[in-house]
């Protein structure tokens, strides 16, 4: 008796839907990364009175020594946060292209895309995750600088064994390849060629030295003083864009979250120059009041209803989002109801579109308007989400003369021709061109949800293009099929990014749903790894942390 009665209490705080296990749950505050070094700095500065603010400072940083594919200094991102007393706020610390870029600058001879803008010295965007961190933490920080980087620099100085699955990407085929071409890449991340073990310890020094700059004179040495000078030469040296005064005038940008409903839940999202949170609301509304979720979860009919809304957004993304501070991006009108309500009508529910037939929508109205994330929320109930990147696993594969840190190919976000696909198979259109100073068009969504103006889910993925929908299939699983976070991490995710006109699905799905979706006309294509999520969820007075189980992640609470 009393065991059936722990058992029904159990369950009930799991929640309503499918469980089938739990998440890590704490009391007041949780930290989940892609990365266990990480996540114990961060609940350590939480324990020691700092905010969420400063724990993502410190995350950044550890991660920028302990998870090189994508954790960085040399990159960019997007930091979201929701603040206890109510406000948000979204900083774009996103890379931006060099004064000399230009718009055909990618092109060969021949007039096609070279590999330039994902590989090598020119491939970089400014990066922007230093002045990215300096500004939230001089905005919204409570703890000294020092303090945030000291265990990052202790790290690269004193080393960390290498886990598992990082010496397994630094041993594969196409990190290892692109690597070695590169002398300093070689030395630091591949051992000259003799690879890591797992466990063996991984110590980098220049990195550390950098870092202690950092730590002591702020992002200014970065941008202006020593570093920026060593990677502006190095840069340079080898026929890369970046100048000092590229770096010297970057600026990261906060900008207002955009903010949609769902069923009652407010949904804080990326603004452009994200593409997400367009296509997380956009998406969201094609869903509601469709009742594609009444064949339940897992359905043909349910996943051919959520690839079709995806198509859909894909096809707009691919016309019409660009940086807004260079293109004028329609947000309202791709949010517009009665566009989306054409959309919706436009979905055969038991035929796929083929994409060649799909345009981008016509809107109403154009009126004016390998990353990582992590999210934290600390014991007074501020939340971060923070999605950050070198754009390909381990950025452009080069690691600057001298300073330790690899250096991004986030060039490659842009439309190097546009209508012709990218790294990520994306056709994009005029608005995402290359332009001097422009930002390229990302898909990082870092969002937070509330309900009933509560803080109730923080959520982010790394992913290219696969991220809008990761994001957007976590929220589903929770919000309309009640799973706790840990299962709505779990379950299987499928994406459709309209072209190539392909349904990739993960292995979990049921085959027979699989040959149901190819029998209404999809190109079912089955991979075995979609997105690396890290997210919390309040639930019934607990903070429940899901760092995805594709990756080594920890979620930690106190
Ligand atoms: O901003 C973007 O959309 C891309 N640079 C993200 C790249 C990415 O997620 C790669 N990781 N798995």
């Amino acid at each position: 008796m009393q065991r059936i009665a722990l058992v029904a209490a159990f369950v009930a705080t799991a929640g309503a839907g499918l469980c089938t296990r739990q998440p890590v749950r704490s009391r007041h505050a949780m930290v989940a990364t892609r990365e266990a070094h990480a996540t114990d700095i961060g609940l350590a500065v939480l324990e020691s009175g700092g905010n969420a603010i400063d724990a993502a400072v410190a995350v950044a940083f550890a991660l920028a020594v302990t998870h090189p594919a994508a954790g960085n200094i040399g990159g960019g991102g997007f930091l979201l946060a929701r603040f206890a007393d109510g406000r948000s706020t979204f900083i774009d610390f996103r890379e931006r292209a060099p004064a000399a870029a230009s718009r055909n600058m990618y092109l060969g001879p021949d007039g096609k895309p070279t590999s330039d803008s994902v590989e090598g010295y020119r491939a970089s965007g400014v990066p922007g995750t230093v002045r990215g961190l300096e500004l939230a933490h001089e905005k919204y920080g409570r703890k000294s600088w020092a303090d945030l980087l000291d265990p990052a620099v202790r790290l690269a100085a004193d080393g960390f064994p290498v886990s598992y699955g990082l010496a397994h990407s630094l041993r594969s085929q196409s990190t290892s390849a692109r690597l070695a071409r590169f002398a300093e890449s070689k030395r630091i991340f591949l051992k000259d060629g003799k690879f890591y073990d797992a466990g063996e310890p991984l110590v980098q020094p220049e990195l550390a030295r950098t870092l202690e700059r950092i730590r002591d004179r702020g992002a200014k040495d970065f941008y202006e003083g020593e570093t920026a000078k060593l990677l502006a030469a190095d840069l340079q040296a080898h026929g890369g864009l970046i100048t000092l005064d590229d770096l010297k005038n970057y600026r990261a940008i906060e900008r207002t979250p955009l903010t949609g409903s769902y069923r009652g839940y407010t949904v804080i999202t990326a603004p452009p120059p994200s593409s997400g949170g367009v296509g997380i609301l956009q998406m969201l509304g094609v869903l509601e009041g469709s009742g594609y979720e009444k064949s339940g979860f897992g359905s043909a009919d349910e996943l051919h209803f959520l690839a079709e809304t995806m198509r859909r957004y894909f096809a707009d993304r691919s016309e019409y989002m660009g940086d807004p501070d260079f293109y004028h991006v329609p947000v309202a009108g791709l949010l517009n109801p009665h566009y989306i309500e054409e959309r919706r009508r436009s979905i055969d529910r038991e035929h796929a579109t083929s994409s060649a037939t799909l345009r981008p929508g016509k809107l109403e109205t154009f009126e004016s308007s390998d990353t990582t994330h992590y999210s934290i929320v600390d014991a007074e109930g501020n939340a971060v989400a923070v999605t950050y990147t070198l754009n390909n696993s381990f950025g452009s594969a080069v690691t600057a003369a001298k300073l330790g840190f690899l250096l991004n190919d986030e060039m490659d976000d842009f439309a190097a021709k546009p209508g012709e696909p990218n790294l990520f198979g994306l056709i994009q259109g005029e608005a995402n061109a290359i332009q001097p100073r422009k930002t390229p068009l990302s898909s990082m969504t870092p969002t937070i949800v509330l309900r009933d103006g509560k803080l109730y889910l923080v959520v982010g993925s790394p992913g290219g293009p696969t991220i809008i929908n990761t994001v957007f299939e976590v929220l589903v699983n929770v919000i309309d099929f009640g799973m706790n976070i840990a299962d709505a991490v779990d379950a299987p995710r499928l994406h459709h990014q309209w072209m190539p006109d392909v349904l990739r699905m993960e292995r979990g799905f049921s085959p027979d749903t699989v040959a149901l979706l190819k029998a209404r006309g999809h190109a079912v294509e089955l991979e075995d790894h979609q997105g690396e999520v890290a997210a919390i969820r309040v639930q019934d007075g607990w903070l429940e942390g899901d760092a995805d189980p594709r990756t080594e992640g920890t979620a930690r609470g106190y």
